[in-house]
């Protein structure tokens, strides 16, 4: 054999090989064939409160990676940059877009309510996600039990104060349920105790907030034994502005959220001695359009678990609330 027949021969067996896939017998999608999409049936429209804090991120991004696994379904984002009237546009646009399933984090729970109301009579399904809105007009709520919640921070305080002790309380924002219930089931687990709580303000969510109404707590009280803030951007806040006037070692900084890039990081580095988790309930909220879009009945109300980390139990994944 020749050297030029070699080389020919190793070229036809090459191109023999590439349209048999290596002795492979499946047969490859022609040029010309279109390989088919699933199409989108449904759209999602979701409101989110806002996109300046760390939590509402992670939960738009939950929201993101669940619908992705379903390309039946788009979504539609909508960030209402921390403004309850923006808010409700936002609702009401969907309305009008004919929109299959609205997911909405509500800012207030009162201005809210009527956009959500609407939609819901109109037939559209609405998930409600973390924060309420007042009545029952909407398709499912789903949540942590923020008053469990509290009533645990206010239990393990109590016992890491040994029951007495002068106590900051950063409370989030005051219109919103995840704040009421904080407040009232920290009260509730104090109660009994000798715990005083001697600085309260309401730092409506955020960090900048808190830093400065610590900064008053501090100027006005030489002796703050702990303060426990309604989310970790509150007790970090608290942190700094003890940090700035060298009294952040005196200090046990207790808050919620623990978010594993955030507040979990916190308790690991000993500026938060525990945080109490509130997930996001992104994932969940897809699980649940779907199960609307497909005809099932779903639970009014879904309630997700949350765990306490401290800097004992944060390696081995944290402690769960009792049920
Ligand atoms: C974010 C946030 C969280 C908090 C939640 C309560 O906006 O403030 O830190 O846990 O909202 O709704």
């Amino acid at each position: 054999m020749g050297k030029k027949t070699i080389i020919s021969l190793a070229y036809l067996s090459l191109v023999f090989l590439m349209f048999n896939g290596c002795g492979k017998r499946e047969e490859a999608p022609s040029v010309t064939e279109k390989v088919e999409k699933p199409e989108v049936r449904w759209v999602i429209g979701m409101s989110q409160c806002n996109l300046g804090e760390p939590w509402r991120v992670q939960m738009n991004h939950d929201i993101k990676m669940a619908a992705e696994e379903h390309p039946e379904i788009k979504m539609i984002f909508k960030d209402a940059q921390n403004d309850s009237l923006k808010q409700r546009s936002q609702i009401e646009e969907y309305i009008s877009a004919g929109v299959d399933v609205i997911i909405v984090s509500p800012k207030e729970a009162a201005p809210l309510t009527p956009p959500v109301a609407a939609a819901y009579e109109k037939g559209i399904p609405v998930i409600v996600l973390d924060r309420r809105v007042l009545g029952d007009k909407h398709t499912c709520f789903i949540g942590a039990d923020n008053k469990k919640i509290g009533k645990a921070a206010g239990k393990w305080i109590t016992g890491r104060l040994s029951g007495k002790g002068k106590v900051v309380e950063l409370k989030g924002l005051m219109t919103s349920t995840p704040g009421q219930d904080r407040h009232t089931g920290f009260r509730e687990g104090i109660k009994g105790s000798n715990i005083e709580v001697i600085f309260e303000a309401d730092m409506k969510w955020l960090e900048p907030n808190a830093r400065k109404e610590m900064e008053s707590a501090l100027a006005r009280f030489d002796t703050i034994a702990l303060v426990y803030a309604h989310n970790d951007p509150g007790a970090h806040g608290a942190y700094l502005a003890a940090k700035a006037s060298g009294r952040e070692n005196d200090i046990i900084f207790v808050g919620i959220d623990a978010l594993p890039h955030e507040g979990q990081v916190y308790v690991k580095q000993g500026i938060l001695e525990a945080s109490f988790e509130y997930p996001t309930g992104g994932r969940e909220s897809i699980e649940i359009a779907l199960d609307i879009l497909s005809g099932k009945q779903v639970p009014k109300e879904i309630t997700l678990a949350s765990r306490v980390f401290t800097k004992d139990n944060i390696d081995r994944g944290g402690e769960w609330l009792n049920k």
